[in-house]
C-alpha cells in the first residue's frame, strides 16, 4: 500500500465520490477500484461505502505512513525521504546503515516499536508498539566537529518548540535536551555521528517521545503527552511538527549561527537558575546552574563561589 491514486482522490474529496467518476478520473475498472478500497481498508483506513452513491474516507490509520507524514509537509529537506517500519531493534542502526549507503540529508526512519531502543549513557529507551514517536533523522552539516554538540542542544529547542505549539502543556529543557512536562520525562533525544578528522561524515538524531504510552509501560520518572494534556493525541500530525521544526532551527543555525538557538534554549530552560547535581569521578557536586555556554556546556556555580563548566554527563535538579 502506498499513496495510491485512489486514496489521493478519496482525501480530496470531503463528499462522497462515486465509482463512476473514481472510474473516470483515474481510468481504471470497478474491480480495480474495488481492489484498491479493500486493500486500504486493510491498512487501517476506513471507507464508507453506500451501493448508487459512492465512497467516502471516514478516518486514516493511527500509523506513522510515510505518505500520511508528507501530507501538508512543507519542508524543503527534512523528511522527503521517509522510511517506515513496524519493528526494527533500533532506528538508530537502521540510520547509520542507510547513511554508510549514502541515504540523502533529511532521510527519517520511524518505527511503530523497537526491541533494542536506546538512550543516553547506554540506557534502554521503552519502546511500546503504535504508541510513541521512535524517529532517527540523517543529516550532513558542514559544520566543525568540535560545533557537534550545538545540533542535539537544536533539536532540544526544536522538539520543544513542536510540544508547546501542539499543545499548551508548557514542556521545557532539561540540560542537555531531555524534554520535561512538570519534571517528568516526555521525550529524549541522541545524537551519533560519524567522522574523520575535522570532516563530519553525517550525524544520526534520534527522538523518542512518549505520545500515547500509557504510565504503566514507562519508568516512573516518564510522563506521556497524553497523560499529560489528558487526550489522545495525533501522532502523525506531530510527526510533521517536529521535521518542520527541526528545519526550520537546522535553517537558522546555517544561515545566522548559533545564537538564536542559544538564546532560544535558555528561555525553553528548566536547568537555568536551578539547584543541581552532577557525578563525575565517584564525587558528586551540586550547586547553581547559571547558564550555558556557546558551545552547550553548562556553567555551575559551586557553593564556594568557584564556576565549573559541563560540557557532557547528566544532571539531576
Ligand atoms: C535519551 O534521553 O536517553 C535519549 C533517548 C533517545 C531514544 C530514541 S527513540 C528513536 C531513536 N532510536 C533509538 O534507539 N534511540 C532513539
Amino acid at each position: 500500500m502506498s499513496n495510491s491514486p485512489v486514496l489521493q482522490l478519496l482525501r480530496n474529496s470531503s463528499e462522497f465520490i462515486s465509482g463512476e467518476e473514481i472510474s473516470r478520473r483515474l481510468g481504471i475498472t470497478r474491480a480495480a477500484i474495488w481492489k484498491n478500497m479493500e486493500a486500504l481498508r486493510r491498512t487501517g483506513y476506513t471507507i464508507e461505502a453506500l451501493p448508487r452513491v459512492g465512497y467516502r474516507l471516514i478516518s486514516i490509520p493511527d500509523k506513522l505512513l510515510p505518505w500520511e507524514i508528507k501530507v501538508g509537509l512543507d519542508t524543503d529537506v527534512i523528511g522527503h525521504n521517509i522510511i517506515y517500519e513496524e519493528d526494527l531493534g533500533s532506528t538508530m542502526d537502521e540510520a547509520v546503515r542507510l547513511a554508510n549507503d549514502n541515504a540523502a540529508e533529511g532521510t527519517v526512519i520511524f518505527a511503530e516499536h523497537q526491541t533494542k531502543g536506546r538512550g543516553r549513557m547506554g540506557k534502554h529507551w521503552v519502546s511500546p508498539a503504535g504508541t510513541g514517536l521512535y524517529l532517527s533523522l540523517i543529516i550532513r552539516p558542514r559544520i566543525m566537529l568540535k560545533d557537534a554538540a550545538k545540533l542535539t542542544l537544536l533539536t532540544g529547542v526544536a522538539v520543544c518548540e513542536a510540544v508547546n505549539g501542539f499543545t499548551q502543556a508548557g514542556a521545557g529543557i532539561k540540560w542537555p535536551n531531555d524534554i520535561l512536562i512538570g519534571g517528568k520525562k516526555l521525550a529524549g533525544i541522541l545524537t551519533e555521528m560519524n567522522a574523520e578528522l575535522d570532516c563530519i561524515r553525517f550525524v544520526v538524531i534520534g527522538i523518542g517521545m512518549n505520545v500515547n504510552t500509557p504510565l504503566s509501560r514507562l519508568p516512573k520518572e516518564a510522563i506521556s503527552l497524553k497523560a499529560a494534556i489528558g487526550k489522545h493525541c495525533d501522532r502523525i500530525s506531530f510527526a510533521r511538527e517536529i521535521l518542520r521544526s527541526f528545519e526550520s532551527w537546522y535553517k537558522t543555525l546555517q544561515q545566522v549561527g548559533f545564537d538564536p538557538v542559544l538564546d532560544r534554549w535558555r528561555e525553553l530552560s528548566c536547568t537555568l537558575n536551578k539547584q543541581i547535581t552532577f557525578r563525575e569521578r565517584d564525587k558528586e557536586w551540586s550547586g547553581k546552574a547559571i547558564d550555558i555556554d556557546n558551545d552547550g556546556s553548562l556553567l555551575v556555580r559551586l557553593p564556594d563561589g568557584k564556576i565549573v563548566k559541563r560540557n557532557a554527563g547528566e544532571i539531576v535538579h
